[in-house]
């Protein structure tokens, strides 16, 4: 009776992977704070998307670790940058797969931040540049979204209008549209080595307090053009999920359960205090009861498992 009366129903369907891609060959080291995460050369990355297709997952979301890093941000928009590679060996690989990938500067910027830095402080405009060429160096190695992470004012206006120059105009936007200031992205900047080397990401990332500036910069970036929009982190903020989801009623909705959320279970699972599987499964479901379509989540795998 339960499961013919239950609400809200989970399907790997909905999830999507977050991979972070090294250079070489071989590869699978560790991400200590995101077990049992690591981080894949290419060619692990293919065995990895072999995996998750077979468990119905329906893609992933790619980040890169450049071979070398510069103020300049150049791995990021380079056709043969690390991610780009990437792309291509995966479509080519593992037809099927859906490939979203993360249009940010911080793992390519040898300081770290998301943008180009003026004065002691990131230049808004001048790092639209770099995102567009990013975003459009990924479109044409075979990304199907591309997902700008940065939280630069005009950057969905700005990389719409270079994909369409370029002849992507089918290629859609996801745009981390609500993504906060958060303490819950630790153990990424591990996992994707984007740790800022000086100040924070305060003077682009939002207030964990605002909630209307939140659904303005919603309301902003479908103006700009966006196709999809995403919430992060994900269970600190599912009244905001429920808010967006209310307000844009027929806009594709992502959440992003991030390396924080993720992390903390699994250390509480490692220590007995909590249930891994059910406090998975229970994270997750309430993302999707708040109002959110897809998940990208740590999760993927093993809740895929747990639902087949
Ligand atoms: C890039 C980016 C970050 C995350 C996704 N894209 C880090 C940040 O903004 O500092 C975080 C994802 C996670 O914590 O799982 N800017």
């Amino acid at each position: 009776m339960r499961s013919l009366v239950r609400e809200t129903r989970l399907d790997p369907a909905n999830f999507i992977l977050p991979l972070f891609i090294v250079p070489g060959e071989g590869i699978r080291k560790p991400i200590s704070s995101m077990p049992p995460h690591c981080q894949l050369s290419i060619d692990s990355a293919i065995e990895e998307c072999r995996e998750i297709k077979a468990l119905g997952i329906s893609g992933v979301i790619l980040f890169g670790l450049p071979e070398s890093k510069d103020e300049e941000a150049s791995g990021g928009y380079d056709d043969e940058g690390i991610v780009q590679r990437a792309i291509r060996a995966i479509k080519r690989e593992v037809p099927g797969i859906l490939v979203i990938t993360d249009v940010c500067n911080c793992e390519y910027t040898s300081h770290g931040h998301c943008g180009k830095i003026v004065d002691g402080d990131v230049d808004n405009d001048q790092t639209l540049d770099w995102l567009s060429r990013s975003a459009v160096s990924h479109a044409r190695a075979g990304a199907d979204i591309v997902a700008p992470s940065d939280m630069m004012d005009g950057r969905v206006a700005a990389i719409r209008g270079a994909l369409d120059a370029d002849g992507f105009s089918k290629i859609p936007i996801l745009s981390y549209a609500a993504k906060f200031a958060s303490v819950f992205y630790g153990p990424f900047r591990e996992a994707a080595d984007s740790a800022p080397q000086f100040g924070d990401r305060r003077s682009y990332q939002m207030d964990p307090a605002n909630a209307r500036e939140a659904m303005k910069e919603i309301a902003l970036d479908l103006e700009e053009g966006a196709d999809m929009i995403m919430v992060k982190p994900a269970m600190p903020y599912l009244d905001l999920i429920r808010q967006a989801r209310d307000r844009f009623t027929d806009i594709p909705m992502a959440a992003y359960q991030v390396s924080g959320e993720y992390s903390m279970i699994m250390a509480a699972a490692a220590n007995d205090w909590i249930d891994h599987d059910r406090a998975m499964m229970e994270s997750l479901t309430s993302i999707k009861r708040a109002g959110a379509d897809f998940i990208l989540t740590y999760f993927s795998k093993p809740a895929a498992k747990m639902l087949a």
